[in-house]
């Protein structure tokens, strides 16, 4: 279903302290994060969504990834728990703009949850269960939305929509280590080369698929699938270990 309101949070005062292991972590540019953001929001009213701005969070360097802060499916949100103490406290803003629109409930200890962990494909959720999110973290996700939700089990990762995304029309895009994860059993997947890999973190909007900058292997790989493509630079964003996925709750 082609979602309608995108939530957002622009990148806040802190956000250069992100938590991050990318090489040029050092040289990443609050102004240039700023100025990308602001494009992504444009691109997604283009497309017809109402964006949604949730007030900045200037004390959590991490706070623009609303991604991770709910999963929202079935008319309800799961406020997420995070793994990340730092990244405690990110929630209670997003928590009250969801609120407005739906009924909330909030991940409990012992439950670590994500929602850069978690893939809507129609239906249901695939789920990492990584270094971020824990098993007790998808049982209260698949009670409160009432959605089946899969796994793929690898604590060696942050997120898994850094690794499988879904564009619709039944087709997922995934790098090759999960490409064959019986969870995506049933899905065509479009398997991006390996320096491609960042191009697996997608956001399809309907027939329209926003993708990283630079990653043309890729997105001709999405166009001949059948998609219209939005290529857009999220170079400040990758320096904080992030995606075109984590900026943003899409409903
Ligand atoms: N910088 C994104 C995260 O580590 O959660």
């Amino acid at each position: 279903m082609t979602p309608r309101h995108a939530l957002v949070r622009e990148p806040g005062n802190q956000y250069t302290s992100c938590l991050s292991e990318h090489p040029l972590h050092h040289t990443v540019s609050l102004k240039g994060a700023r100025e990308q953001h602001q494009k992504y929001r444009e691109t997604l009213a283009e497309l017809g969504l109402e964006v949604i701005m949730v007030p900045r969070d200037d004390k959590h360097p991490d706070s623009c990834f609303v991604e991770d802060n709910a999963v929202v499916e079935n008319g309800k949100a799961l406020i997420c728990r995070m793994a990340k103490e730092s990244r405690r406290g990110e929630q209670p803003g997003v928590a009250a703009t969801l609120e407005e629109y739906m009924p909330i409930k909030w991940a409990e200890e012992p439950a670590t949850i994500e929602g850069g962990d978690v893939v809507h494909a129609e239906g249901k959720l695939i789920s990492g269960i990584s270094d971020r999110t824990n098993y007790e973290g998808v049982a209260q996700l698949q009670e409160w939305l009432e959605v089946p939700v899969a796994t793929i089990f690898d604590p060696t990762i942050m997120h898994l929509k850094s690794y499988v995304t879904y564009l619709g029309k039944g087709i997922m895009i995934a790098t090759e280590k999960y490409a064959n994860h019986p969870a995506l059993e049933g899905y065509n997947i479009l398997i991006p080369p390996a320096e491609e890999g960042y191009a697996a973190d997608t956001l399809a909007v309907g027939d329209t698929v926003l993708m990283a900058e630079g990653y043309t292997t890729a997105q001709t790989m999405v166009k001949e699938a059948g998609f219209d493509v939005i290529s857009l630079n999220v170079s400040e964003i990758q320096k904080c270990d992030g995606a075109l996925t984590c900026l943003s709750v899409l409903w």
